[in-house]
C-alpha cells in the first residue's frame, strides 16, 4: 500500500478545492464552507480562475499558483475540465484527488476516466472516485464533501460506493445514535478501491470497526486479501446480488452461483461479516465497534420479561448461536436474583420485579463465569422501575466484572426513558437496541466475526502430487482438434492427473475394440455415446449399463451407435465409451465456474433434486483446503445424509473432501484455460471406501 499517498488523500493537511465558488448552492461553495464549519485545521486553497477571494479565503487561479504543499485536491468542476486540473495537481505534487465530479465511466465515459486516471499515475498521484461525495473525518474535523455536516463521532468507518446513501447514512447516525469517525465516498473506484481503503482504514487509529457499502467489487482477491490481513472487524452490505452473473452463465454451477452465494463464500473466506440490509449494517456496526468478538457458543440472556426473553430465543436460533441450559453453579448463583417464580435456566428470568441491584448482582457474576461467551441483557420497561436505573446498574456490574474479553449487547423496550437509557449506555460503550432479536443479531455478528476468522486462518496447502504439465498437454490437444468443450475422457485423464479418483474410461472405434477395453477394465461395465453434437447422452439412447459379457458389449455398441444417428442423423460420433461400473453410492455434485469478480470459484451439492430443485448448494473461492472443504459438505442443508443420517453408514466425508480440495487446486491452476467444469456425479462411499468421479466434464475459455 502506498500509505503516505493514501495518507494525503485521507488525511490531509492541506486541501485545495478545485472549483472553489462564493455562489451559494454550487457544490465548490459547499465544499469550502463545509471544511470552515467542520472547522477543518489544515489549510485550505480555493481554486478559482476569476475569483480572488472565496469565503474570507485568499483564492488562487490555479493549484500551480499555491504557495505551500497540497496534500488533496476536492474536484469540483466538470468533467470535461478534469484532465487538465489532474495534469496540475500532478505538476504540483498533489498527493491525492477527491473527484466529486460525475459524467465519467457511470454514464459511459470510460475513455475520460481511464484519462484521468492515466495523467494521475504518470505524477503518482493517487485518485478517490469520480463521481463522489467526499471524505468526512471527525478526528481531523474535516468534511470535504457535499454532505451537509460531520457524522455522530464514534469508533467506525463507512466506505460507501453510493454517494447519495452516505449522505442518508451521515444523517441517520444521529437519530441512529451509531458513531462514524470516518466516511469515505469511493463512487467509480477508478484508482482507490475497497481494497485500498480496506487496508488503509485498518491502520487507522481512529478506526476500530471497518463498514462497507458494496455494489461491486473491481477485484475481488485483491479485496478478500485485503480482508483478511485487517485485524480489525469489517461488516459489508452487498447490494444487487440478484442478477449478477447469472445471465451470462451457460451451466448449472453458473446459474446457481448468480445469486450472491460466491459473495457469501468469499466475504466468510476473509472473515468479512454479512449485513441483511441497511438497519442491520448500523447495528451491526455498532456493535462490531464497541464490542470484542465472541470466542465461544455460549450466550446467555438475562432478562425482567418472558416475551422479550421468548423472542430473543427465536432469534438466537434464527441468527445460528444454539441456546443451552446454564450449568448449575451458574443457576445457583443466580437464583439468589430473583423471586421463587423466576428460571435462572437460559434465558434468565428476573421477573418483572427486577430492579437494579439483581440486574447488577446477575449481570456481574454471569459476566465474569468463564462458562459465558457472550451476554444478551433484556429489559421492558415496568411501572416499578427507572429504565436510567437499570442501564446504570447492567454497565456497573460490568465494569466490575473486569472482563474485557467478551462482549455484550443490551434491548430496552419501551417509551422515551428507555430511549434515553439507551442513549447512555450507547455512550458509554454497551451496544442498545430497542428490540431483543436485534440485539441477539447484533451478538450473532460478534460470533460471526470470531468464527470467520478462525476459519480464515485455514491456509490452503497445494498438493504436491499432481500433473499439471499432462492436464495442460490434454488441452492443447484439444484445442488443436475441436471446440472448447473437452470430451468426458479427455475431462476424466485431467481429473486424474489432479490425483482425484476417476472411473475408468476409454474410447472404442470398433466393436472388437469395445471387447478388448471392456476385458481390461473389467466386467460390469457401463457404454456410452461420445459425440460433441450429443449433450444429453440418456435421451439419445446413448448409454447402456451392468454390460456383464462380450456378446453384451457387442450388442450394446450395435444399439448405442444407432440410436444415435436415429436422435440425431448429422451427429459427428467419435466412437462409444467404455467405462468401468462403479459401485453404487451417494451421489454428489461438484462444479466450478469462472465468476467475475471472484475468479475460480467450487460448487457443492448432493446430485438429483437437491441440487435441481432444492438448489442446495455451498460455493468458495477456490483453492479451498481439504478441513474448508469438510465445512462445506457439512453446511448444506442435506449435509446430515452425508453423515449417516436416519441409520445409514456414514459416507465417506474426508475422501470427497480431499476431491473437492483437489479439484480446487485443478480449476485455480488451470484458471487460464478452464471456463466451467463439473464432476457430476460423484459417487461417495462408506467411510473409509472412498469416493469416485464417475462422469466429469470441462469447458474451456474461447
Ligand atoms: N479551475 C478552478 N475552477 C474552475 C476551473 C478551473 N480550471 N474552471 C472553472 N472553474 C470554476 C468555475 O468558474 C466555477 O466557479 P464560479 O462559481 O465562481 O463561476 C466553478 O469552478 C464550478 O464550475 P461550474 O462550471 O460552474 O460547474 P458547476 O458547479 O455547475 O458543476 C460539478 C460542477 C462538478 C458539481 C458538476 O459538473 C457535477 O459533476 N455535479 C455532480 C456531482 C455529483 O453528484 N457527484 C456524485 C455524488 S454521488
Amino acid at each position: 500500500m502506498d500509505l503516505e499517498a493514501l495518507n494525503g488523500l485521507l488525511r490531509p493537511k492541506s486541501i485545495a478545492v478545485v472549483g472553489a465558488s462564493n455562489k451559494e448552492g454550487k457544490i465548490g461553495y459547499t465544499v469550502v464552507r463545509n471544511l470552515l464549519i467542520s472547522q477543518y485545521r489544515g489549510t485550505i486553497y480555493p481554486i478559482n480562475p476569476t475569483e480572488s477571494v472565496i469565503q474570507g479565503l485568499q483564492a488562487y487561479p490555479s493549484v500551480l499558483d499555491v504557495p505551500g504543499t497540497i496534500d488533496a485536491a476536492v474536484i469540483t468542476v466538470p468533467a470535461k475540465l478534469v484532465p487538465a486540473v489532474t495534469e496540475e495537481c500532478g505538476k504540483k505534487g498533489v498527493k491525492g484527488l477527491i473527484i466529486i465530479a460525475s459524467g465519467f465511466s457511470e454514464v459511459g465515459r470510460h475513455d475520460l476516466e481511464q484519462q484521468v486516471v492515466d495523467i494521475a499515475q504518470r505524477y503518482g498521484v493517487r485518485v478517490l472516485g469520480p463521481n463522489i461525495v467526499g471524505i468526512l473525518s471527525n478526528s481531523d474535523l474535516c468534511n470535504a464533501s457535499f454532505a451537509p455536516f460531520l457524522p455522530l463521532a464514534g469508533k467506525a468507518a463507512l466506505v460507501s460506493q453510493s454517494g447519495a446513501l452516505l449522505i442518508a447514512m451521515d444523517a441517520s447516525t444521529y437519530t441512529r445514535r451509531v458513531g462514524f469517525d470516518k466516511m469515505v465516498s469511493i463512487g467509480n473506484m477508478s484508482d482507490v478501491d475497497f481494497a485500498d481503503t480496506v487496508e488503509w482504514l485498518d491502520q487507522d487509529e481512529a478506526t476500530a470497526c471497518i463498514s462497507l457499502y458494496i455494489e461491486g467489487l473491481r477485484n475481488g482477491r485483491a479485496f478478500m486479501h485485503a480482508a483478511l490481513k485487517a485485524a480489525k472487524p469489517i461488516v459489508a452490505l452487498k447490494a444487487g446480488v440478484s442478477a449478477h452473473g447469472a445471465a451470462a452463465a451457460a451451466s448449472h454451477t453458473g446459474s446457481l452461483a448468480g445469486s450472491g452465494k460466491i459473495y457469501d463464500a468469499a466475504f466468510q473466506q476473509g472473515g468479512v461479516v454479512r449485513a441483511a440490509d441497511l438497519n442491520n449494517l448500523f447495528d451491526r456496526t455498532l456493535a462490531l465497534s464497541l464490542q470484542p468478538p465472541m470466542q465461544g457458543e455460549n450466550m446467555l440472556i438475562i432478562t425482567n420479561g418472558g416475551g422479550v426473553g421468548v423472542l430473543a430465543t427465536d432469534a438466537a436460533e434464527r441468527y445460528g448461536i444454539p441456546l443451552r441450559f446454564a450449568p448449575d453453579d451458574v443457576q445457583t448463583e443466580l437464583k439468589k436474583h430473583m423471586p421463587e417464580f423466576g428460571s435462572a435456566k437460559n434465558p434468565v428470568d428476573l421477573t418483572g420485579m427486577a430492579g437494579r441491584d439483581w440486574y447488577y448482582a446477575s449481570v456481574r457474576y454471569a459476566f465474569a463465569h468463564p462458562w459465558v461467551d457472550g451476554l444478551a441483557v433484556l429489559y421492558c420497561e415496568t411501572a416499578i422501575t427507572d429504565p436510567l436505573e437499570i442501564a446504570d446498574g447492567i454497565k456497573q456490574a460490568l465494569d466490575d466484572a473486569g472482563v474485557k474479553d467478551k462482549p455484550v449487547v443490551v434491548s430496552f423496550v419501551g417509551g422515551e426513558q428507555s430511549d434515553a437509557a439507551r442513549k447512555w449506555l450507547v455512550e458509554n460503550g454497551v451496544p442498545a437496541y430497542d428490540a431483543p432479536d436485534v440485539a441477539v443479531n447484533a451478538l450473532a455478528a460478534l460470533r460471526e466475526y470470531a468464527r470467520s476468522r478462525q476459519l480464515a486462518s485455514e491456509v490452503f496447502q497445494r498438493y504436491a502430487d499432481v500433473d499439471e504439465a499432462t492436464a495442460r498437454a490434454i488441452i492443447a490437444n484439444a484445442r488443436a482438434h475441436h471446440n472448447h468443450s473437452l470430451t468426458e475422457i479427455e475431462s476424466k485423464k485431467i481429473f486424474r492427473a489432479y490425483g482425484m479418483p476417476v472411473a475408468l474410461t476409454e474410447m472404442a472405434q470398433t466393436e472388437d475394440e469395445a471387447v478388448q477395453l471392456a476385458e481390461q477394465i473389467g466386467y460390469p461395465i457401463v457404454m456410452k455415446i461420445m459425440s460433441h453434437d450429443i449433450l444429453h447422452k440418456s435421451d439419445a439412447g446413448g448409454v447402456k449399463v451392468n454390460i456383464k459379457n462380450a456378446e453384451g458389449v457387442r450388442e450394446a455398441f450395435r444399439t448405442i451407435i444407432a440410436n444415435a444417428k436415429a436422435y440425431k442423423p448429422d451427429a459427428i460420433i467419435e466412437g462409444v465409451a467404455v467405462q468401468e461400473m462403479a459401485p453404487w453410492g451417494t451421489e454428489v455434485i461438484v462444479g466450478s465456474v469462472d465468476d467475475p469478480t471472484f475468479g475460480p470459484s467450487v460448487m457443492f451439492g448432493l446430485g438429483g433434486i437437491f441440487v435441481e430443485i432444492l438448489k442446495d448448494v455451498t460455493f468458495r473461492v477456490a483453492p479451498v483446503s481439504a478441513d474448508q472443504s469438510f465445512k462445506m459438505l457439512e453446511e448444506i442443508k442435506a449435509g446430515a445424509i452425508l453423515a449417516g443420517a436416519r441409520g445409514e453408514a456414514p459416507r465417506d466425508r474426508r475422501a470427497l473432501a480431499e476431491v473437492l480440495s483437489r479439484y480446487s487446486q485443478m480449476i485455480t491452476d488451470l484458471s487460464d484455460e478452464i471456463a466451467e467444469s463439473d464432476a457430476n456425479p460423484v459417487l461417495v462411499y462408506a467411510e473409509g471406501q472412498g469416493a469416485k468421479v464417475v462422469d466429469a466434464r470441462i469447458i474451456l475459455k474461447k
